[in-house]
């Protein structure tokens, strides 16, 4: 059985890595091929290289790009590239461009299709990934739902594909590199604060929108704790290109370069709480070596479970609404009641490859 295993983003190396060294340690025949979706080492090469992966078999170089013009230019390279291994499977991961590629090419070559994390929703059409994955999740054979909350949905949308649940495969990325990334990570020696917010800010909706930027921006200044706020490149880019970054430039709050995996672990285990509005954030909260709760500059969630859990809380980015509920809840959720993660037990990589070797054999 040859596996084609497809990545492009940083979330999707974190995400595939335990199916990928859950299939090392099976001896099975995998290929990996990276669409270069990120190319920057801090978003691409750090992570290899922190999650102990092996370099891609295929690399693609497809860079940034329109929506169209990078999910096309991604689908012309991964047919090739399938047409010459010719997979039994192609597993993707996610809602990027770059997986929404990876389907597509396989299943327009009659290749069966797995599309591990299925069946998240958060109903907001400004979000290119929302349309990648209602895409994906209908062309795919085997539908890995994190949840049950994710099978309902793939169920009341009647998709053509077995579903399964088997947890999310951050839990267990989390649960193995914890510990080393409590003694492999020098974070700390640069950290200016103590005690600290992580903050991250990424998604489309909010920093390509002039009107969320800026709200983004007088909330960060007016924060009532210190922020550490690791910047993605496109981040930054806005923020320079409205003359928003000098805004920053305050006592409480300290940007440092994106956080490579293990300084991300590193992070999440020592600040007081997170804002965000990360999807993966939201889900590697949860896990019990973490146990942090989330305040999510989203309007809408796909991390409803969290939520519902009491780990995450949605406050969309109206500067007044999202100051002040943070101000009234803080207090609260500093010291959380440890509970179970609603995104598994950190064994989603084996139950999704044990499935495969099942249908597949
Ligand atoms: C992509 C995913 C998003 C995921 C995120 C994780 C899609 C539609 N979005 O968003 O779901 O949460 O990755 O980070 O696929 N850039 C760099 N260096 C890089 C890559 C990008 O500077 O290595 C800059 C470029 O200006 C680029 C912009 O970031 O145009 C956006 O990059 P892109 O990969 O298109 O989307 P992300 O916002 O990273």
């Amino acid at each position: 059985m040859k596996i084609a295993i497809i990545i492009g983003t940083r979330p999707e190396i974190i995400k595939m890595a335990p199916i990928i060294h859950f299939c090392t340690k099976e001896n099975l025949n995998f290929y990996i091929i990276h669409t270069e979706q990120h190319y920057d080492k801090g978003l691409s090469e750090q992570f290899f290289d922190d999650l102990n992966l092996r370099k891609p078999d295929y690399s693609l170089n497809v860079g940034s790009g329109t929506h169209g013009m990078q999910t096309g230019n991604a689908l012309i390279g991964i047919e090739k590239i399938l047409i010459k291994i010719v997979p039994d499977i192609v597993l993707v991961q996610g809602d990027t461009n770059t997986a929404l590629a990876g389907a597509l090419a396989a299943v327009k070559l009659h290749i069966p299709v797995g599309h591990i994390e299925a069946g998240l929703r958060s109903y907001d059409l400004r979000m290119p990934e929302e349309h990648n994955r209602r895409l994906i999740d209908h062309i795919s054979s085997y539908l890995f739902a994190p949840t049950e909350e994710n099978f309902k949905i793939l169920k009341g949308e009647n998709v053509w594909g077995e579903v399964f649940i088997t947890g999310n495969t951050v839990i267990d990325a989390c649960i193995r590199h914890y510990k080393i990334a409590l003694e492999r990570s020098s974070i700390r020696k640069i950290l200016r604060f103590k005690k600290f917010v992580l903050c991250t800010i990424h998604r489309a909706e909010n920093i390509d929108d002039l009107t969320n930027l800026q709200n983004i921006v007088e909330i960060l200044v007016n924060f009532p704790d210190n922020l550490v706020l690791p910047i993605h490149p496109h981040t930054k880019k806005q923020l320079e290109l409205h003359n928003l970054i000098t805004k920053l430039k305050t006592p409480h709050i300290q940007i440092i370069p994106p956080a490579g995996y293990l300084d991300l672990l590193w992070l999440l285990k020592h600040c007081m709480y997170v804002l965000s509005d990360s999807g993966g954030i939201q889900e590697e909260a949860t896990a019990p070596v973490f146990n942090k709760f989330v305040f999510v500059l989203r309007e809408k969630t796909d991390r409803i479970e969290a939520v519902k859990k009491g780990f995450a809380m949605v406050l969309g980015t109206i500067p007044q609404k999202v100051l002040s509920e943070v101000q009234k809840n803080k207090d609260k959720i500093i010291n959380l009641p440890k509970k179970p993660s609603p995104y598994g037990d950190g064994n989603a990589a084996q139950k999704i490859i044990r499935v495969i070797q099942q249908k597949l054999h």
